[in-house]
C-alpha cells in the first residue's frame, strides 16, 4: 500500500452540467453536456489535472429525478448512461479512480460484479462501485410491477447482494492463470473458487469468468445516512460520500460511523469519509458572491417553487414569487433543517424567491463562496479537525465551475501542504491509502 494517508482526498461528482439546479443555463456551462461526450472526456482531463482521486457519478434508473411538475426544467433527466460512460473515459485518462453507482435493488450480482470486475481491468486498477438501494421509487416501475421495497428490506438485500459480489471478486487467486504454452495448463484449477452462495434472495454458484483485477476488488463506495445505512458503511464500505452543512455535524457523523467499525475488524483508516463540497471560487469575495447570485437568479421559479413545496410540504404555487413567505403550519415541517429555513424566512422577512435559492443552491451539501485562500482554509480546517478524510466537490456549473476549483484552489491546498502534488500509486487504492483486500479463501486458507 502507497502512503498517501497525510494528504486530503478529493472526488469529483459527475453531473453533466453541474449541481445547481439552474447550472445549464450558465454562460459558463455546457448546455448539452448530457449527450456531449467529448465535453465528459474534457472533464475527467482536467480532475486528473488537479490530481483528483476519483470521478464519481451518481445515478438512478430512471427519468423522474425531479418535482414532475418542474421536470422539463432539469438537465439530469436525461444523459449517458453512467457505467459506459466510466468505462469510456478510462481510454482517455491514466490515474483518476472511475467511481459509478449502480443499484442492489435494479441489478444483479453476477452481472455487476463481472462489469465492474472489468472496468476494473480495463482501467488499470481504477475502479469503484458506489452501492445504494435507490431510494426513488419511480425507478421500480422500470423493473416490473413489483413495489419498491421498503428500505429496511433493501438494505438487507443490499448486505446479501454485495457479499455475493465480493466472494465473485475472489473467484481467482492473483497467480491463478499461469498460461503455461509447454504444458498447455491455463489456469491452475487450485486458484479457481466456486462461490456456491445460496442464501434468502441470491442464488449464484461462480466462479466468476473475469480474472482477479489490479486492486484486487473495485473499491466500495456508499452514501446512506441512516442507522442501517452507517453500519453497512462501518461494515463493507471504504470510501462514504456525504452531504453536512455544518463542520459539527460533518465531525458527528464521521465519529460516529469511524467508531463502528472496530466490531468488523476493520481499522478507522480503511474507510475515508468524504462530505460533498460545492465552491463558488473568484480572486475577490464579492466577485465570487456576485457569481453565486448570477447562478441563483437563473432557477427558474416553476422549479424553485416545487422544491420548496415538497420540502415543506406546502404548496406555494398559488403565492406571488416575490411576495412574502405564508406561514406554514409547523405540523408540515419535516426536519430541523427546514425548520430553521421557515425561521430565517420570517426573521430575515424572505420572499418565496428568496427562500427557494436558499434551498435548491446545494441541497444540504457543505458549501463555500469566496476567494482561493477562503476556500482552502475551510476545507483544511475539516480535514485537520477530522471532520473529512476529503471531499467530493460537486461543481456548481461546469465546465467553468471545475476549471475554477483547479487552477484558483488546488494550488493554495498544495501550499499548504495538505493535497498532493503528483498521484502517489498507479490504482485508486494507492491514491486514496487503501489496502488491497485480501481474498477470502486466502483468508480461509490461513485460519
Ligand atoms: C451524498 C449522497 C449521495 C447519494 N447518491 C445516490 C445515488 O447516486 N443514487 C441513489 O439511488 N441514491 C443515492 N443516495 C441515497 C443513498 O444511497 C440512500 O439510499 C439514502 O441516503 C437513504 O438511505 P439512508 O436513510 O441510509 O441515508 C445518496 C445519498 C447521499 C447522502
Amino acid at each position: 500500500m502507497v502512503d498517501s494517508k497525510a494528504k486530503m482526498k478529493l472526488g469529483m461528482f459527475v453531473r453533466p452540467c453541474g449541481h445547481h439546479i439552474g447550472s445549464w443555463r450558465h454562460p459558463d456551462a455546457q448546455a448539452d453536456a448530457g449527450v456531449n461526450f467529448p465535453h465528459f472526456v474534457q472533464m475527467a482531463q482536467t480532475a486528473e489535472r488537479g490530481l483528483f482521486d476519483m470521478l464519481f457519478s451518481a445515478d438512478s434508473p430512471t427519468a423522474f429525478t425531479a418535482e414532475p411538475e418542474a421536470l422539463h426544467r432539469t438537465h439530469y433527466v436525461a444523459w449517458i448512461e453512467p457505467f459506459s460512460l466510466l468505462v469510456a473515459l478510462a481510454g482517455f485518462t491514466k490515474h483518476i479512480g472511475l467511481v459509478c453507482t449502480a443499484s442492489t435493488s435494479f441489478e444483479e450480482p453476477y452481472a455487476l460484479a463481472r462489469r465492474f470486475a472489468s472496468l476494473d481491468l480495463i482501467s488499470g486498477g481504477r475502479g469503484g462501485w458506489n452501492i445504494v438501494t435507490t431510494g426513488n421509487p419511480a425507478a421500480a416501475a422500470n423493473f416490473g410491477d413489483e413495489p419498491h421495497l421498503p428500505k429496511a428490506e433493501r438494505y438487507k438485500k443490499a448486505r446479501e447482494f454485495a457479499d455475493v459480489v465480493r466472494g465473485l471478486w475472489d473467484s481467482w487467486d492473483d497467480d491463478a492463470f499461469v498460461r503455461n504454452r509447454e504444458t498447455g495448463v491455463f489456469f491452475d484449477r487450485e486458484k479457481m473458487h466456486v462461490l456456491d452462495h445460496h442464501g434468502a434472495y441470491y442464488n449464484v454458484q461462480g466462479p466468476l469468468n473475469v480474472a482477479r483485477s489490479p486492486q484486487g476488488q473495485p473499491v466500495i463506495v456508499q452514501a446512506g445516512a441512516s442507522d442501517d445505512g452507517r453500519e453497512l458503511a462501518a461494515e463493507t464500505a471504504e470510501v462514504v460520500f456525504t452531504a453536512h452543512e455544518e463542520l459539527d455535524a460533518a465531525k458527528a457523523f464521521y465519529d460516529d460511523v469511524k467508531g463502528r467499525m472496530a466490531k468488523y475488524g476493520r481499522e478507522r483508516d480503511d474507510l475515508k469519509i468524504m462530505p460533498g463540497l460545492s465552491v463558488i471560487v473568484a480572486p475577490t469575495r464579492q466577485e465570487a458572491q456576485d457569481k453565486f447570485q448570477s447562478l441563483q437568479d437563473l432557477i427558474h421559479p416553476d422549479i424553485g417553487v416545487a422544491v420548496l413545496s415538497r420540502k415543506m410540504g406546502f404548496d406555494f404555487s398559488g403565492f406571488p414569487v416575490d411576495g412574502p413567505v405564508p406561514p406554514v403550519p409547523s405540523s408540515n415541517v419535516l426536519s430541523s433543517r427546514v425548520d430553521a429555513l421557515v425561521e430565517a424566512a420570517q426573521r430575515d422577512n424572505l420572499t418565496i424567491r428568496q427562500l427557494y435559492q436558499k434551498f435548491c443552491s446545494t441541497r444540504g451539501h457543505f458549501s463555500l463562496i469566496g476567494t482561493p485562500a477562503d476556500i482552502a482554509d475551510q476545507m483544511t480546517e475539516w480535514f485537520e479537525k477530522g471532520a473529512a478524510d476529503g471531499f467530493n466537490f460537486i461543481a456548481p456549473y461546469l465546465p467553468g465551475g471545475l476549471d475554477n476549483f483547479v487552477d484558483l484552489v488546488v494550488p493554495e491546498l498544495q501550499r499548504r501542504g495538505v493535497y498532493r502534488t503528483h498521484y502517489e500509486g498507479t490504482t485508486l487504492r494507492d491514491n486514496l491509502g487503501l489496502k488491497v483486500p485480501v481474498s477470502r479463501y486466502a483468508k480461509e486458507a490461513r485460519t
